[in-house]
């Protein structure tokens, strides 16, 4: 007796909901693969509608190339593209799509209608579909381009509809959504309203910039990033070291890939890398970066929503990715004295605002004096290391503080200083203004580019205590102590368990004055309570290092010999992000030549 077969095969439909549930997630799912469509068709023009967050509607409208009625019925079929034909296509994809599948699946969970004229054609085309059943096609007058309107997402899968956030939530993830494609496509104008109200509303933009600054106005807290090396180039936005209340900004981490969106791990990672170098402040700061590369060294074919790549050479991405960030970190200005009312502007940010606030723009060299001289690198070649993920702890350090980072040697003049004031600040002039550095957090940025330089090659240098010393501590801050033992040693400590929560040092780091060690173990110890549970050694070491650096540093109110005034200039000149401390304050402040001369009527 033979039994039924018990294998059948799914209807289209059905086969087309199963992988809608791969791509299509939530109304922000549908408005990405239709704007992305809509790119691909080469639209200068992209209008977004929604309705209660997208649920009840989605409507994508573009001046893109149309569709031929032939094309509109075969584009909501499954497995139907016009972007790639053979195997061979998918090693160098140009386009944001190519697996044939989002117009179906979208039309699997909800009702879609197609409107569209093909470039040149004299009528065009209307296409409804619900669950994935053609319900009417007709020829209508439409205007060149395509409209898409999705209805009910998921009408017909309740279960799906249950996880959608509210209107509200969804709405927000359609917002940032546009927003991010916006930036990727600065060329395109793009507009979003929900419901009666207008979201976004950016008409075609010349470039990053002005796109940027329709989306943001202005951003005086981003660097501008730009590097081209080994066949890969990386330009962009990110936030300068010192933002506003201290450290670089916190924000969207904005991500492309040749033109796409995408999360990915080793950029990521190289994005803290760069960062960790300059500051302990920030640990996920806003950056916009586009990272253009060949196709065929870059695999987009990875997961459903495109939304994940894999890199050939992912260590040599995450190299150039993590100078180009480094570099562009380096050259943050020293902020300006605005003499004026006009609050004084940090960082690079537009190159457009003149005058007053501003002493130069994106792109502009730095200024005369220091800090604004960019490090000479050599060009990025071998030397990548075999794995970016995977660390001891001395490529680390080494990473954290690389020695390719050449001290800045483009100054000409060093800046001379004149004496002190309120024996705080140094007071030093050269050709280009009079300078106001702060002595101590000077010291700090100065001590802590040390540090970090000798744990690289090992560990710092220690003084032996003639008579070990004993400390008292809480029970907290002996054991935030005692569980990062090893990094203490490499900072030049030697310390040990001494009864109950006393601490007896014999050793410690040769920059520590003898009168300071106490406190700076204290700091140390709250410090590292501080941290995260389980945070990573090399935060534990840099977060050291600037507490080291911070009570090694001559301090406020100390009264400073013109040797030493001249010394720590000097030093500051050779150091690399000069013009802020590890903890995002800025060193000096400028009143520039020409806004003397201005203000006494010399020009
Ligand atoms: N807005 C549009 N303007 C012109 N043609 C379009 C538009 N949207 C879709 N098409 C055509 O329909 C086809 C199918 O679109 P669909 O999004 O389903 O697949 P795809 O974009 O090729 O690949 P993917 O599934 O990765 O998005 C596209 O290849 C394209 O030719
Ligand atoms: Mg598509």
């Amino acid at each position: 007796m033979t039994r039924p077969s018990r294998i059948t095969r799914l209807s289209t439909e059905l086969a087309n909901q199963i992988a809608a549930g791969e791509v299509v997630e939530r109304p922000a799912s549908v408005v990405k693969e239709l704007v992305e469509n809509a790119l691909d068709a080469g639209a200068h023009r992209i209008g977004v509608s929604v309705e209660l967050g997208g649920k009840r509607l989605v409507r994508v409208e573009d001046d893109g190339d149309g569709m031929t009625a032939e094309e509109a019925a075969l584009a909501l079929e499954r497995h139907a593209t016009s972007k790639i034909r053979r195997l061979e296509d998918l090693a160098s994809i140009t386009t944001l799509g190519f697996r044939g599948e989002a117009l179906p699946s979208i039309a699997s969970v909800s009702h879609l209608l197609l409107r569209t004229r093909a470039r040149g054609a004299s009528r065009g085309t209307e296409i409804r579909v619900s669950g994935g059943v053609t319900v009417s096609t007709r020829e209508i007058g439409a205007s060149e381009g395509t409209t898409f309107e999705m209805t009910d997402l998921f009408y017909n899968v309740p279960a799906r509809r249950k996880f959608l956030k509210s209107d509200g939530a969804e709405t927000t993830q359609v917002s940032r959504l546009v927003t991010q494609l916006a930036l990727g496509h600065p060329e395109v104008g793009f507009s979003l309203t929900s419901g009666r109200r207008q979201l976004i509303q950016c008409p075609p933009a010349a470039g990053l910039q002005e796109r940027l600054f329709q989306l943001y106005k202005d951003r005086d807290d981003l660097v501008e990033v730009r590097k081209q090396a080994a066949g890969i180039t990386v330009t962009g936005f990110v936030a300068a070291l010192a933002g506003p209340g201290q450290g670089p900004r916190r924000g969207p981490q904005n991500i492309f890939v040749n033109g796409r969106g995408v999360k990915d791990r080793t950029i990521g990672h190289a994005i803290v890398h760069a960062y960790s170098a300059a500051t302990i402040k920030e640990r996920s700061p806003e950056v916009h970066l586009f990272i253009e590369m060949p196709p065929d060294r870059v695999d987009v074919n990875v997961h459903p929503t495109k939304a994940e790549v894999r890199f050939l050479e992912q260590s040599l991405v995450h190299e150039v990715l993590r100078r180009a960030i480094g570099e562009a970190l380096e050259q943050g200005p020293a902020p300006e004295i605005g003499l004026d009312p006009v609050a004084p502007a940090v960082g690079v940010g537009r190159g457009t605002v003149a005058g007053e606030g501003m002493a130069f723009g994106a792109g502009a060299p730095g200024p005369p004096g220091w800090g604004g001289a960019s490090t000479l690198m050599g060009g990025v070649s071998g030397g990548f290391p075999a794995d970016a993920a995977a660390h001891s702890i001395g490529d680390l350090v080494r990473e954290m503080r690389p020695n390719t980072v050449a001290p800045a040697p483009v100054v000409d003049r060093p800046l001379q200083p004149l004496g002190q004031f309120r024996d705080t600040f140094i007071i030093a002039i050269d050709d280009e203004g009079i300078a106001i550095i702060d002595q101590h957090v000077a010291h700090e940025r100065i001590l802590f580019e040390q540090v970090m330089e000798r744990l690289t090659a090992g560990a710092l240098e220690s003084q032996q205590l003639l008579m070990p010393m004993v400390i008292d501590l809480s029970a907290a801050e002996r054991q935030a102590l005692a569980a990062h033992g090893e990094a203490l040693a490499r900072l030049g400590f030697d310390v040990e368990a001494f009864g109950g929560d006393s601490l007896r040092v014999a050793a410690l780091p040769a920059i520590v004055d003898v009168g300071a060690c106490e406190t700076a173990l204290r700091a140390l110890a709250q410090d590292l309570d501080g941290l995260d549970q389980g945070a990573a050694i090399d935060e534990a070491l840099r977060h050291m290092a600037a507490t080291t650096a911070c009570h090694a540093a001559v301090k406020a109110n100390d009264r400073l010999t013109p040797e030493k005034m001249v010394y720590l200039l000097d030093e500051l000149r050779r150091t690399a992000h000069s013009s802020v401390c590890p903890h995002g304050r800025p060193v000096v402040l400028r009143l520039s030549r020409r806004e003397i001369e201005r203000r006494f009527e010399r020009i």
